[in-house]
């Protein structure tokens, strides 16, 4: 879903509807947004749900593709992608894991951890839980990487994954 079709001898001028076959195209996607009954915006590299109901205690499973020719992704946890709680970004050019937070649109901090454990063209699936100072993200391999609740956070409004990783299925629990 880069890039929208160029219009055809029909004259559609490219997809009307690309929500829609992101949805249909990623199967079991649906059901975890239906649930989750969200204002949504989709594609199939990039995920941005602005009313999720998560808090402290929940789990959160991602599970997607990562592209086979990807420099990085990130999963962000927050109020908006100006507020983020957890920004988990892991980046094949330094083979490192970069976790930080936001704070009206400024980064904070870097933690970054070394232990990279993933390979391109990989599915993969990440447990994240939300505790009340921390957050916990449970790598493949089984590596727990910790990232301080900086903001205390106790409600995540706000989830997106963006990059080279194409979510297939996520459930919050
Ligand atoms: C920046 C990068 C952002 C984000 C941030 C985390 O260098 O451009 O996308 O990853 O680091 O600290």
């Amino acid at each position: 879903m880069r890039a929208a079709r160029p219009p055809g001898p029909e004259g559609g001028g490219g997809d009307p509807v690309p929500l829609l076959k992101a949805l249909a195209a990623v199967g079991g996607l649906s059901e975890g947004l239906g649930a989750l009954g969200g204002i949504i915006n989709a594609t199939l590299e990039r995920i941005e749900i602005f009313n999720l109901d998560m808090k402290t205690g929940d789990t959160l499973k991602v599970k997607g593709k990562i592209s086979s020719d990807a420099n990085g992704f990130s999963i962000n946890l927050g109020c908006s992608f100006s507020d983020l709680g957890l920004h988990f970004n892991p980046r094949f050019d330094e083979s490192v894991i970069v976790c930080n937070s936001r704070c009206s649109n400024a980064w904070q901090a870097e933690h970054r951890d070394k232990h990279f454990c993933f390979s391109r063209g990989s599915t993969v699936k990440f447990v994240i839980e939300m505790l009340a100072d921390k957050f916990q993200i449970k790598l493949p391999d089984g590596h727990q990487v910790e990232f301080p609740n900086r903001h205390y956070y106790n409600k995540i409004s706000y989830m997106s994954v963006k990059g080279d990783f194409r979510v297939t299925s996520f459930k919050l629990e």
